[in-house]
């Protein structure tokens, strides 16, 4: 069986940028997971010294927070300036760049909706930044249910697919006299979606590697099931199954945002190693 890797796969910039923050911050705290990895998570722990609190209430004694990639809520990191943690921000700028959209136009009066999951931090980071309630929505079924105010701004959460985004856009200029549109979706999404898209059409089976709380590890598994309908996600390669590879020719490989390379390299050693 020939396995392929995708053209463009794993770690995108915020992920390496953050990553090289942690492994230079050693004992330092992770305010949140500091990327949705726990193989890397548990790395950085071993090596480095760098643990993870839930939230700021478990962070007494800590004497270096770093904020995590996807960025914390505007109150938290107000109180967290407030004390004399050493505060190390490595807040994705493809994250902070809705963040401040959502602050500005909020403020000239623009009624904000965001499209993304609601539970994501991400989310809740970008949502905190609005001076005035935001409408967070994940489909145009409950854009439908809610007031639209004469005057919109819209972000997307990073990792969202741009068609789905574009959807929640046309129902908006349909509907408000003024939509100020601001494409947030980062382009290591897009390069990894594109490139997923591309090599699950050619494939029997699919391998997506990435945290399964990974949202952009998991818009690559729906991208890739689309197409084939065999593609799973696994997080290492203990949740590999033999039976998987049975009577496939091509097996395609790729990996989330937060997925680092050892990990990746690992798999395929195993893959290679249960289909001889
Ligand atoms: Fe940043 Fe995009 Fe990665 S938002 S963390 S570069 S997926």
């Amino acid at each position: 069986m020939e396995i392929r890797l995708a053209r463009k796969y794993g770690f995108c910039f915020g992920v390496k940028r953050a990553i090289e923050i942690a492994e230079n911050s050693k004992n330092a705290t992770t305010i949140g997971p500091l990327i949705h990895n726990n193989e890397e998570i548990n790395r950085l722990k071993e090596n480095f010294n760098v643990v993870t609190a839930h939230d700021i209430s478990e962070l007494e004694g800590v004497k270096k927070a770093i904020i995590r990639t996807h960025g914390i809520v505007k109150e938290d990191l107000e109180k967290l300036r407030r004390t004399d943690m050493e505060i190390i921000d490595a807040t994705c700028p493809f994250v902070t760049k809705p963040q401040q959209i959502v602050e500005k136009m909020s403020k000239e009066g623009y009624q904000i909706v965001i499209f993304g999951d609601i539970k994501h931090p991400e989310v809740q980071g970008v949502m905190s930044y609005a001076v005035n309630k935001p409408i967070v929505v994940i489909s145009v079924e409950e854009l439908e249910k809610v007031l639209i105010s004469p005057r919109v701004a819209v972000v997307s959460q990073t990792t969202r697919k741009m068609q789905e985004f574009q959807k929640i856009v046309n129902f908006l200029i349909a509907r408000a006299n003024e939509v100020r549109v601001f494409n947030t979706i980062c382009n290591a999404t897009f390069e990894n979606q594109d490139a997923a898209r591309e090599l699950s059409k050619e494939s029997d089976v699919m391998i997506v590697i990435g945290g399964k709380n990974s949202s952009n590890t998991k818009q690559l598994l729906s991208i890739a099931s689309e197409h084939c309908k065999e593609s799973y996600l696994i997080e290492n390669e203990k949740e590999l199954e033999k039976e998987w590879f049975e009577g496939k020719k091509v097996c395609g490989v790729t990996a989330g945002a937060s997925t680092p390379d050892w990990i990746i390299e690992k798999i395929i050693s195993k893959i290679r190693e249960i289909t001889v």
